[in-house]
């Protein structure tokens, strides 16, 4: 067997292979399988050898004429998984930035219609080509800092010509780029002007009209909701994702962001794959959700971006929930970088950089339904690896909130690397 592309002498490579797919819990999120003087051999974007340089070589008969990248010194890692963006919108918020210093709350600025239903303007006023476009070049910058993997979620067009243009445009990144992706249906993200008032007749269109018009064209694998005081409560959250479980979609939940409303508890009670953000949600809503197996999505630059308190991630991590971290990128939290993520989750939420990298890459997968492809280093997997300008795991806290990318292999081609010619 001749592989395409072998990496040799990779200082610590950190494969995540111990878990049979299943998310990491408890202390198994600081066990990262690492092989030191590691090398992974890959063909035809699958990994076809993984082990020592002198094992993985021995396999695949030698070194001759095969293209070969040696690291020494770095880490490698699964390409990390980024399993909650809004990836897909028109326009820009920085016009709200000055209500958020005047001192307005997310809220009031949406009251206010600046926040998602500014970008609803102008995602509406957008041709789906200058969807992809815009959303093309977030996720290029994304995959330069090492991620290999993206959820991306509808939202901003509130209605089902708009909401299915988003989910067109971002079904088209598929053949643009070398990158999984993830897409999800987020038609009850705000209720847009024309129904103002009338929140239950827009929860009625979503279920009677915009899920059968998505599931129909088969443009999204999860619907999640954004279930929040003033924007959908819990029984109009249940309702919708319910008519989505029905037509065939996996389901996830923008849980207790900014009051604890019990989106916790729905996301457990419906078996939701993942809840997101969950920065007020209670301890019984946490215990739910460790009961039913649902994995909590922390996502901590939204918590800077909103200037509010950040999730308990320590307790839950040892009480065992399976965590996984995301960018959230989004208008109002306009960063792409997940080093900006992993710098939050150190400093701020107390996270050990090594539960960091579960979290990112294992337990990521798996809030994407993933892990059979994605999400460790392991032999029939895609051939997505991040080798990092780093040591060892706790160097990556140490070095905070910088692209420490020295090369990204996604599907089994080389995208970015700092190696001279
Ligand atoms: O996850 N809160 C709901 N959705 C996004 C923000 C979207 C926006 O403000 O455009 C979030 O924080
Ligand atoms: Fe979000």
């Amino acid at each position: 067997m001749k592989p395409d592309l072998l990496l040799t002498k990779i200082g610590q490579l950190a494969t995540l292979a111990a878990t049979n797919g299943k998310p990491k819990t408890g202390e198994e999120m600081r066990e990262l399988s690492i092989v030191e003087d590691g090398a992974v051999a890959i063909k035809e974007g699958l990994i076809v050898s993984v082990g020592t340089t002198s094992d993985v070589l021995s396999q695949v008969g030698g070194e001759s004429a095969i293209p070969q990248i040696e690291l020494p010194n770095m880490m490698a890692l699964p390409g990390f998984v980024d399993s909650h963006t809004h990836l897909a919108f028109g326009g820009s918020r920085e016009n709200d930035f000055a209500m958020k210093l005047a001192g307005k709350t997310y809220m009031e600025i949406l009251e206010a219609g600046g926040g998602i239903l500014n970008t609803l303007r102008a995602t509406r006023a957008a041709t789906k080509e200058t969807l992809t476009k815009n959303a093309f070049s977030f996720a290029e910058r994304m995959l330069s800092e090492g991620t290999t993997t993206v959820e991306a979620k509808s939202g901003y067009g509130l209605n089902t010509e708009n909401e299915l243009k988003i989910l067109q445009a971002i079904d088209d990144l598929h053949t643009k780029l070398p990158m999984g992706i993830a897409s999800t249906f987020l038609g009850a993200h705000a209720v847009p002007p024309e129904y103002e008032g009338k929140t239950d007749d827009f929860v009625e269109l979503v279920i009677k009209e915009m899920i059968p018009a998505v599931a129909a064209e088969n443009l999204a694998e999860f619907c999640d909701v954004f279930c929040e005081k003033g924007v959908f409560d819990v029984e109009q959250s249940r309702r919708i994702l319910l008519a989505a479980k029905d037509a065939g979609m996996k389901i996830k939940l923008h849980a207790d962001e900014i009051v604890q409303l019990g989106g916790a508890e729905l996301a457990a009670e419906l078996g939701a794959v993942s809840a997101d953000h969950l920065l007020m949600t209670s301890d019984d809503g946490l215990e739910a959700m460790l009961k039913a197996g649902t994995i909590a999505t922390l996502l901590p630059a939204t918590a800077f971006s909103l200037n509010t308190e950040y999730a308990r991630a320590r307790h839950m991590i040892e009480m065992g929930l399976p965590v996984a971290l995301a960018t959230d990128f989004n208008p109002n939290c306009a960063n792409e970088s997940l080093f900006f993520t992993i710098a939050l989750s150190c400093y701020k939420m107390k996270m050990h950089p090594r539960e960091v990298i579960s979290a990112l890459t294992i337990n990521a997968a798996n809030a994407l339904n993933r892990a059979d492809t994605v999400g460790s280093i392991e032999v029939g997997k895609r051939a997505d690896i991040v080798v990092l300008e780093c040591p060892n795991p706790e160097y990556l806290a140490y070095r905070f909130g910088i692209n420490l990318v020295h090369t990204v292999i996604a599907n089994g081609e080389v995208v970015h690397t700092k190696l001279g010619p």
